[in-house]
């Protein structure tokens, strides 16, 4: 593990480490990582990128979203407990679109959270720092030895898990965190603020993309632009906010998850009455337009890192 981390640090003195892996985490849960993680997993493949999202969650709600959850690609998290409890690689179950290769979560997580508190608390004994911190990278490992397959790869995050969290935090090269505006989502976005702190200093490549302010009920601009200054805030202008909101439409929420579908696999469909058609195209624009607005963050934030390393 320890070797492992070095590996990565040497990546990237060497500014040979493309980055690449994206994490979707708030410290609160049903504040929409899920869905966001679903939709820009689409996105990101509909423009003919090969993404692996990896959902860990022991939800599972990657394979409701995505319309799999009973279908052969479902493991109840099997091929990740495979790769972090027995060193086996890093396999996805399969493509649940064309390009869009899944990891899925579920129950077996568990005991791979199980682990990772045994392996912390074997850590906390050590004399070394480094030895302390290198149970944090047994997820970066298992990303890092499969990390050349892909173009993007989307780490979709359990609220409740600080050991979880961790993980993916040292797996990561960039954050995104999806935000309600009411105080308990702010309070869960504090605390990966700071998760994404002590990460951040043992995981060079790591960078703060944005915090996505999600299923707002206002259109009210003086409104957005409030809720943006205190998400702001929160962070101490640490990241910016996306100009891009994500609307409330519970509606359009649930037929989505009934359906297996993203919103922009919905936005056409004939199986759904014409004002949640319009409700859905709104949606599905609405994760268009932060797809596109991630991926400029992305290329800048990677041009400011070369430029530094
Ligand atoms: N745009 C939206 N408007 C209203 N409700 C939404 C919207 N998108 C998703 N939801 C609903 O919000 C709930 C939480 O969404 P989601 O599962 O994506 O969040 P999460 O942060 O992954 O949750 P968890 O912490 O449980 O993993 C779901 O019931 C979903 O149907
Ligand atoms: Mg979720």
């Amino acid at each position: 593990m320890k070797r492992a981390l070095r590996r990565r640090l040497q990546l990237i003195a060497d500014n040979s480490l493309e980055r690449k892996v994206i994490v979707v985490i708030n410290g609160k849960g049903g504040v929409g990582k899920s869905s966001l993680s679903a939709a820009l997993a689409v996105a990101f493949s509909k423009i003919g990128k090969k993404v692996l999202l990896a959902e860990m969650d022991e939800q599972g709600n990657n394979s409701e979203d995505l319309g799999f959850s009973k279908g052969a690609l479902a493991d109840k998290g099997a091929a990740q407990a495979a790769a972090i409890l027995d060193g086996k690689p890093l396999s996805p179950t399969g493509q649940a679109r064309p390009g869009l290769y899944v990891l899925p979560g579920g129950e077996m997580l568990e005991d791979i959270v199980e682990e990772l508190y045994c392996q912390r608390r074997l850590a906390a004994r050590m004399d070394d720092p480094e030895d302390q911190a290198a149970w944090m990278g047994m997820y970066a490992a298992a990303i890092d030895a499969v990390r050349d397959d892909y173009d993007v790869i989307i780490l979709d995050v359990a609220p409740g898990s600080e050991p979880l969290q961790l993980q993916a935090l040292m797996a990561g090269d960039m954050v995104v965190i999806p935000s309600k505006s009411d105080p308990s989502s702010r309070k869960g976005l504090r605390t990966v603020a700071r998760r994404f702190g002590m990460a951040a200093s043992l995981n060079a490549s790591l960078r703060l993309l944005g915090v996505v302010v999600f299923a707002t009920n206002t259109s009210a601009t003086r409104v957005q632009e409030q809720i943006k200054e205190q998400l702001a805030g929160d962070l101490r202008g640490a990241a910016p906010v996306f100009e891009q909101t994500i609307r409330a439409v519970e509606s359009a929420a649930v037929a989505c998850r009934s359906h297996g579908k993203v919103p922009q696999e919905m936005r056409n469909s004939t199986d759904i009455d014409p004002s949640l058609r319009r409700s859905m195209k709104g949606l599905a624009g609405d994760y268009q337009s932060l797809a596109v607005e991630i991926l400029q963050e992305w290329v800048r934030t990677s041009n400011e890192f070369e430029e530094t390393a």
